[in-house]
């Protein structure tokens, strides 16, 4: 009797490490999977599913292989690499340092890349179109915008502000601001003021470094502009804290019809800190006046301890602002963690729910919340899992594409193509997807010539989508 028992609980013991030990290796699965497997589930989503970001690279932490497992093992969290000591063994990782070192010596993606000729036309589900390459051979192309007069202004991440016409081309624009371009930072978007016309002013957003502490932050710029110079430049909005990191700075612009100037800041990295909490501006979207005051009827103003330039919060890097061109409303689109890039409409005072819900998991493949509703948090008009490193946005108006009017156009990094989500009655009903393999795909914008421009990297490019009969 005695034995039996005994028996009884060593077997039930057995049987339990038993399972443990199965539904590790069930969850933690890709420890079984060959190196460009685990590549694909854990590492594509950054480094590109064509290992773009890996082909004929030159390695910023060293290229011996043992350089490279340790930045696999231990990340650099201040740039955005997440370290894998958690989700990979030793064996693994070393396999893997293995298969991307010998990805590294092929050419570069760029190099195979099909490039269109401006005679190719393109058919799509609803118009043929052309590109014209209006720009090509520049660095990373960040934001763009177009003044009164057709000019386009075209920031490079690098640093510099350029202004395009057809008769100047690219002209550089001198009096920009110093930047920080490490990690995700840079020289990012720029605007137009909507009453350019009579005051000169535009816009830029930018990595500014704390030189104190080395610490790094997101700024919104303003200057006039005077022909290919800026002047009377001034910082108009600071964003608090400065942070060690040096990626999720948001940074896109775009103005309301009242005149007010929307903004957005990243949750720079730290998602347990920044979102939720009112008393910083990270994971936010931002309301201000043209010169930085804030606005009287702005949410928060009277909460205790919040920033009063908030708008809306819970966000983790909105990447794309714009306002919808018939109906005045602000939408916005925001890379979320493996899988839940989102889209969302931008209610006053609404929370988006980063990190509490989301429909994304963490890039190891680790889960962070279960859930992806709650009361008094908004939920995205759209997501995309898997995420597609959304960047860029704006809707389809004017009369030269009306097949695609009303649509949202937003661009992949990740997979390099141009999205138009098909919208009904303010219902997105699906997606095509445009300019297949075309580059990292950075901004898209409407210009005042109702043309649709795109910025694309690695070349840096400036496109311009040509409808044809
Ligand atoms: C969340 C995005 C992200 C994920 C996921 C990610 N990385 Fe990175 N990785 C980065 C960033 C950002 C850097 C910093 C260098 C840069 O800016 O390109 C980096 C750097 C590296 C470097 C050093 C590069 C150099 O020039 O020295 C290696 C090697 C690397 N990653 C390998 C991997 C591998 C292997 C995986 C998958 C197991 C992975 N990364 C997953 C974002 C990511």
């Amino acid at each position: 009797m005695y034995i039996n028992a005994t028996m009884n609980k060593y077997g039930l013991f057995f049987i339990t490490i038993f399972l443990m030990v199965l539904s590790m290796s069930f969850s933690n699965s890709f420890i079984l999977d060959p190196p460009e497997v685990v590549y694909k589930n854990l590492c594509a989503n950054c480094h590109g599913d064509q290992y773009e970001d890996i082909r004929g690279r030159t390695w910023i932490y060293g290229n011996s292989k043992k350089d490279i497992i340790n930045t696999i093992k231990s990340g650099y969290s201040n740039e955005g690499m997440p370290g894998f000591a958690d989700a990979l063994d030793d064996q693994q990782i070393a396999s893997l340092a293995d298969f991307i070192l010998k990805e590294s010596k092929k050419a570069k993606r760029q190099e195979q890349r099909k490039f269109l000729k401006s005679s190719d036309v393109i058919q799509s589900e609803e118009m043929n179109f052309k590109i014209e390459t209006l720009v090509d051979g520049i660095g990373i192309p960040w934001g763009i915008s177009f003044l009164p007069n057709d000019d386009i202004l075209l920031t490079e991440r690098s640093g510099i502000l350029h202004r395009y016409n057809a008769d100047e081309g690219l002209v550089k624009i001198e009096g920009a601001p110093a930047v920080i371009d490490k990690g995700q930072g840079g020289l990012m978007d720029v605007d137009v003021h909507p009453k350019f016309e009579d005051n000169g002013y535009i816009y830029l957003t930018y990595s500014k470094k704390d030189d104190n502490d080395n610490k790094y932050t997101t700024a919104v710029w303003r200057a006039k502009l005077d022909h290919a110079r800026l002047v009377d430049g001034k910082d108009i909005f600071v964003a608090a804290p400065y942070e060690k990191t040096r990626h999720h700075y948001g940074s896109r612009l775009e103005f309301d019809r009242d005149g007010f100037l929307y903004l957005s800041v990243g949750d720079r990295g730290k998602r347990d800190d920044n979102p939720q909490s009112l008393d910083n501006h990270c994971g936010k979207i931002h309301r201000i006046h043209d010169d930085g005051r804030i606005p009287d009827d702005n949410p928060f103003v009277d909460t205790p301890g919040a920033m009063t330039s908030i708008y809306s919060y819970g966000h983790r890097n909105p990447q794309g602002l714009v306002l919808h061109p018939f109906t005045g409303v602000l939408w916005s689109n925001e890379h979320g963690p493996r899988g839940g890039d989102e889209m969302n409409i931008i209610r006053k005072g609404g929370n988006y729910g980063w990190p509490v819900i989301s429909y994304g998991i963490n890039y190891s493949g680790t889960k962070f919340t279960d859930i992806t509703h709650k009361k008094g948090m908004e939920q995205p008009e759209h997501y995309w899992d898997p995420s597609i490193g959304v960047c860029g946005l704006d809707f389809v108006s004017g009369w030269r594409y009306p097949k695609w009017s009303g649509d949202i156009l937003a661009g992949s990094l990740r997979f390099e193509y141009l999205a138009r989500l098909k919208m009904k009655d303010d219902q997105i009903i699906g997606e095509e997807k445009l300019l297949k393999d075309i580059g990292r795909v950075r901004d898209v914008k409407m210009g005042r010539d109702g043309y649709i421009y795109v910025t694309v990297e690695d070349p840096g490019r400036l496109l311009r989508i040509i409808p044809v009969e």
